[in-house]
């Protein structure tokens, strides 16, 4: 599986994670708000983001994920680093997946402008151009109408609800039940 390091949509540019991304990356894995239908746990401080940074870099050379952060294109925020939207594969070898689940998250000074929907459409288009990509999908938390919108809006199936099956620790710690969201080749 070999992905674009770079992708660019008509807003954003999808990029590596740099290790001098650590401020802007704490920004919105610090935000509770932002995390709150993931699995994630709040960063503490920009340690805990340098090292998550160095985690997808491991990942990504390992080839067994890939993530990019967003950042604006153009204008006054050029640069800025304001996301990101990873896949997993969900098969094995990760290298020759035919099943990759998609997450994504968006720092909330930038919520409702569609620009999650931009990247969305642009990974997911990269992720149906691999040849061995049959499925992807995304997960979620049944509280979570923006992300349930956009899926819907990019023309993506609901497939129905999984029970009782993620925890996301901002919530409670108990797990709980996610709609499943796809897109699938032929
Ligand atoms: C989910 C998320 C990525 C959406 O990104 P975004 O760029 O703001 O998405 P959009 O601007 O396309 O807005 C999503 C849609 O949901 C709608 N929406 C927003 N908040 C909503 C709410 N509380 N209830 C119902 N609909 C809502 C918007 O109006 C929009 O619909 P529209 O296209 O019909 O106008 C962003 O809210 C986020 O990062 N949330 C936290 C992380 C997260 O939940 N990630 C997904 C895990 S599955």
């Amino acid at each position: 599986m070999s992905f674009p390091r770079q992708i660019q949509t008509a807003r954003l540019v999808l990029r590596d994670p740099r290790p001098a991304d650590a401020p802007a990356v704490f920004a919105f894995a610090s935000d509770p708000a932002v995390l709150r239908h993931l699995g994630w746990r709040p960063h503490a401080d920009e340690a805990d983001s340098a090292r998550h940074i160095g985690h997808e870099l491991h990942r990504w050379l390992k080839g067994s994920a890939w993530s990019w952060v967003l950042a604006w294109r153009e204008g006054p925020q050029a640069g800025q680093v304001i996301g990101q939207i990873e896949l997993q594969p969900q098969s094995h070898p990760a290298a020759e997946a035919h099943h990759l689940r998609l997450g994504y998250l968006l720092a909330r000074a930038h919520w409702g402008q569609g620009l999650m929907g931009e990247a969305v459409a642009a990974v997911l288009d990269a992720a149906l151009a691999q040849p061995a990509v049959w499925r992807v999908d995304a997960l979620c938390d049944l509280d979570n109408a923006a992300s349930a919108r956009l899926l819907s809006r990019l023309g993506w199936q609901a497939e129905g609800v999984m029970r009782r099956a993620i925890v996301h620790p901002q919530v409670s710690d108990v797990p709980r039940d996610v709609s499943v969201w796809a897109r699938v080749k032929g």
